[in-house]
C-alpha cells in the first residue's frame, strides 16, 4: 500500500479579485478570522500524514515562509507578559516533525507548471496538491479522505463537488462512472468549459492525491490561450495510462478565491470560533432581524 508523505502547495499566483488587499501581500495569507488560508490548508495536510510541505511560491510570498518558520521575537515577547498560550500557538504552527521546502517559480504560468516545479523533490512518490483558496471542511479532514481512497484503490485521487450548471466555467469539470456511492471513475476531464460542453456536474475542488507518472504528462501539456500550463489536460492525458478516480468528499468547500465564498467561510467559522460565537451570533440575529437591507455600500 502506497503512503503519501509530500503535498504541493502552489502559492505563487497573481490575485486579482481580492485587491487592493493583495497588492503586496499574498492571498493566501488572508485570515478567515485569525488564521490565514494557506495555514487551514496546512493543516489539513499534515492532519492527512503529510510530513513535507512543498510550497511553490513566487515574487511577494516571502511572507509564507515567515508564517511557518520560527518567530523568536513574537515567541520572547509573548513568554514575557506571561502569554504562555500564545507562545505555544505561535511555535506549533509547524510541527517538529514537518519539513517545509519552497520553490520559486520565477513566472506564474499556471498550475500544472506549478505542480512541475516540485518534480525533483517528489520523485517517484504518490503525493498530493492542496490549493488554499479552497477552504474545505469535514470531518475527518477532506485530505485525509482522499488519501483514504487513494489506499484503497491505489489510484489517483481528485476532490469534487456537484455544482450549479453555471458553475462549470469556473472549475475542472469531470466526466465518468460511479463505482461506489462516492467514487466515480473518471473518464474524461475538461478545464472550465462552457456549460452546455461540461461532461458531468461535478466540479474539481482543489485537492489532489497524484500519481507520479503526471509529471511526464504534464511535460507534454501545451500553454492554454493565456499562455499557462493547466494540470487538468496533464489528468486528462493520464487517463490513456492509468485509472483515475474522482471522489466526492464529506464536507464544505468554501471558494476563498472568490468575495462571496470568503465571506460565507468568515461568518460560518465566525458563528463557531470559542471567542466570538455567541456574541457573533446574537449581533448578527439583531442585524437580520433589526436591519434588513445594506444602509450603505462600502467602497
Ligand atoms: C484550479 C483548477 C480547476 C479547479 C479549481 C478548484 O482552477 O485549474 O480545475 O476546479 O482550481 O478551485 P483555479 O481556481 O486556480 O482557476
Amino acid at each position: 500500500m502506497l503512503a503519501v508523505h509530500k503535498a504541493v502547495f502552489p502559492v505563487a499566483g497573481i490575485d486579482t479579485r481580492f485587491l487592493p488587499a493583495t497588492k503586496a501581500s499574498p492571498k493566501e495569507m488572508l485570515p478567515v478570522i485569525d488564521k490565514p488560508l494557506i495555514q487551514y490548508a496546512v493543516e489539513e495536510a499534515i492532519d492527512a500524514g503529510i510530513t513535507e510541505l512543498i510550497f511553490i511560491t513566487g515574487r511577494g510570498k516571502r511572507v509564507i515562509e515567515d508564517h511557518f518558520d520560527e518567530s523568536y521575537e513574537v515567541e520572547r515577547v509573548l513568554r514575557a507578559r506571561g502569554l504562555q498560550s500564545l507562545a505555544e500557538l505561535v511555535h506549533g504552527i509547524t510541527p517538529s516533525n514537518v519539513s517545509c521546502i519552497y520553490v520559486r517559480q520565477a513566472e506564474p504560468l499556471g498550475l500544472g507548471h506549478a505542480v512541475l516545479c516540485a518534480q525533483k523533490l517528489i520523485g517517484e512518490e504518490p503525493f498530493a496538491v492542496v490549493l488554499a483558496d479552497d477552504l474545505l471542511e469535514g470531518q475527518p479532514p477532506v485530505l485525509e479522505q482522499m488519501v483514504h481512497i487513494f489506499s484503497h484503490y491505489d489510484s489517483s485521487v481528485i476532490a469534487v463537488e456537484e455544482f450549479e450548471s453555471e458553475g462549470a466555467c469556473s472549475h475542472g469539470v469531470i466526466g465518468g462512472r460511479h463505482w461506489d456511492e462516492r467514487v466515480i471513475s473518471v473518464s474524461s476531464i475538461v478545464e472550465k468549459p462552457a456549460p452546455q460542453d461540461a461532461p458531468s456536474a461535478f466540479g474539481v475542488a482543489g485537492r489532489y492525491v497524484l500519481m507520479p507518472a503526471v509529471f511526464e504528462h504534464l511535460r507534454g501539456v501545451r500553454p492554454d490561450a493565456h499562455g499557462e500550463i493547466q494540470l487538468t489536460p496533464a489528468i486528462h492525458s493520464m487517463l490513456e495510462t492509468e485509472q483515475v478516480l474522482a471522489y466526492e468528499f464529506i464536507g464544505k468547500r468554501y471558494d476563498c478565491g472568490t468575495k462571496l465564498g470568503y465571506l460565507q467561510a468568515t461568518v460560518d467559522f465566525a458563528l463557531r470560533h470559542n471567542e466570538v460565537h455567541d456574541t457573533f451570533d446574537a449581533w448578527l440575529r439583531q442585524r437580520m432581524g433589526g436591519a434588513a437591507g445594506a444602509s450603505g455600500t462600502a467602497h
